[in-house]
């Protein structure tokens, strides 16, 4: 496993492996990593020959400073977790590599990023796809892999290669789950004692709503998810909402789509967390 921090030397290692027939899977994080970060590293070492993880707090996808101050940055342990995973490169650019000049690129994702995390923090997946967009450029992977945990990043990230007709191909891997049910997240280190006690409450809501699909509107489950959360103190659901997998569009009735996906933003305390079931 070898750490590296210049474009020109990731570029050039990953050149000599493209040229002797190699491929390459990419897992690119922002660090704090967890368990389900590992998933992803595994998943990629499985099917690539060669696997690159970039470590990349990207400031353009905060649209709050202080959430970007506070962000969980745990480098040594990150490559610690690392070493036994089978991954051969670590990418961990500074600020001046990844941006030398502001990046004023503006991407029209139509209706995809105008709901759920779009709406709630404007200016998000403009950063993640320029970020994306740039660490596609440098590592140039046959493979990206994403958590399911982010559902709409990762349609924003499908429209994106669509969009700049990437090579790539982007596999989605499912959420990874705390014994408790929590959703594995960087931000789950920020939460306070009491408040991580509360947070399970969130999967198991979104767990039993699923079984009430024959029994209530859509109306009725949406409220019925809402006030089972906001019935605890620690926790405020920000928004739920039932949109088609594919148009991320709300649903109002059942029959509205085939694949239907339930997902949810949650104030924990100070901390934002998000989390998703698929409802058929
Ligand atoms: O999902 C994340 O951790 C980030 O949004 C990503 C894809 C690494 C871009 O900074």
């Amino acid at each position: 496993m070898e750490v590296l921090s210049s474009i020109s030397d990731i570029k050039r290692i990953l050149s000599e492996h493209r040229i002797k027939g190699k491929s390459i899977g990419f897992v690119p994080t922002m660090g704090a990593l967890h368990l389900g970060h590992i998933s992803l590293v595994k998943r990629a070492v499985s099917e690539s020959d060669i696997v690159v993880v970039s470590i990349f707090v990207n400031p353009t996808q905060f649209n709050d400073k202080s959430d970007l101050k506070n962000y969980p940055r745990t480098p040594e342990l990150d490559l610690k977790l690392l070493e036994k995973s089978g991954v051969h490169y670590i990418y961990m650019p500074s600020e001046l590599e990844i941006y030398p000049e502001p990046d004023t690129r503006v991407f029209d994702f139509g209706q995809l990023d105008k709901v759920m995390e779009g709406e709630h923090r404007p200016g998000h997946f403009n950063g993640v796809a320029q970020v994306v967009s740039k660490l596609f450029d440098i590592v140039e992977p046959n493979r990206a892999y994403f958590g399911q945990k982010d559902f709409q990043q990762l349609a924003i990230i499908r429209q994106m290669v669509i969009m700049l007709k990437l090579k790539v191909e982007i596999i989605s891997c499912p959420i990874v789950r705390e014994s408790d049910g929590l959703a594995m997240s960087s931000r789950n280190l920020l939460l306070e004692t009491a408040v991580r006690e509360s947070a399970p409450l969130i999967y198991r809501t979104l767990s039993e709503a699923r079984n009430k699909v024959k029994e209530l509107s859509v109306k009725e489950l949406i409220h019925w998810v809402v006030t089972n959360i906001n019935n605890d103190t620690h926790l405020t659901v920000e928004y739920f909402t039932l949109v088609d997998c594919l148009t991320l569009q709300p649903i109002l009735n059942w029959p509205d789509s085939e694949s239907i996906i339930g997902c949810i933003a949650v104030r924990a305390g100070k901390i934002r967390l998000i989390d998703n079931v698929f409802f058929n």
